[in-house]
């Protein structure tokens, strides 16, 4: 579905990205892992066409869209959940779920909102307040919702857990793996290793711009190095 081919993305002298290359197939949840300032933002941000590409290639569902702006990218039903949540936090939680529908013309969206509701019913509850004065994971569950409204075919999700207590990260990836079995194809980016190599199906490691190793995320989390790099062990 998506295929990033030998990227490099600078900014300025600064390397962020030295040819990088993956793939994510139809359906899978697929990680990037890596610590801070490997470049893992970078890669989100330029496959959904927020920063430019220096060299190399991304494609989605066989089209070239290494060049397109990012609302054009939107268009294609890509879409990223930024780190830091990206929420307007001077509208209520409704309105901002529905802002993740602005692209669409159907007439699910009532529906669809209320699904989101029934996912996570404290957004119910909390529909009308202002989305700022929710706690950190109520508002990752907004920025959830919002992404769900727009029905994207590619998730990308950056650092989900970031600034969440364990039981409540716990909850935003019971959400996620519910999305994929419902046929959501998902990238998340995480700086958590344990995390996202235990809800994923395949997994990259990034490290200083480059990917390093990838492979079955089960057999990431007993690897060796991957164990002493980022597990803790
Ligand atoms: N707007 C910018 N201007 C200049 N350099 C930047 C900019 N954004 C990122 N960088 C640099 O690019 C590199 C990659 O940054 P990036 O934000 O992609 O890392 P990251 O893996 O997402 O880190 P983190 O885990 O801290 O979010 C870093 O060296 C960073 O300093
Ligand atoms: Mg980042």
């Amino acid at each position: 579905m998506l295929r990033v081919e030998n990227l490099s993305c600078n900014y300025k002298q600064i390397i962020a990205l030295s040819d990088v290359s993956l793939h994510i197939n139809r359906g899978e949840i697929v990680s990037l892992i890596g610590a801070n300032g490997a470049g893992k933002t970078t890669l989100l941000r330029t496959i959904s066409g927020l920063h430019n590409a220096k060299n190399g290639n991304i494609f989605f569902e066989g089209q070239d869209i290494t060049k397109l702006e990012s609302h054009d990218v939107a268009k294609l039903a890509i879409t990223q959940i930024p780190e830091g949540r990206g929420l307007f936090s001077i509208l209520s939680v409704e309105e901002n779920l529905r802002l993740g529908a602005y692209l669409r013309a159907d007439s699910d969206i009532e529906d669809d909102i209320n699904k989101i509701y029934e996912k996570f019913p404290i957004l119910k509850e909390k529909s009308h307040e202002y989305a700022g004065t929710l706690s950190g994971g109520q508002q990752q569950m907004v920025a959830v919702g919002r992404a769900l409204m727009s029905r994207p075919k590619l998730l990308l999700l950056d650092e989900p857990s970031m600034g969440l207590a364990p039981i409540v990260v716990e909850e935003i990836f019971k959400a996620i793996k519910s999305l994929r079995d419902n046929g959501t194809t998902i990238f998340i980016v995480e700086q958590n290793a344990f995390l996202a190599l235990s809800v994923t199906d395949r997994a990259y490691v990034l490290e200083n711009g480059k990917i390093v190793m990838s492979g079955n995320s089960g057999e990431l989390l007993k690897d060796e190095k991957v164990k002493e790099a980022y597990l803790g062990a």
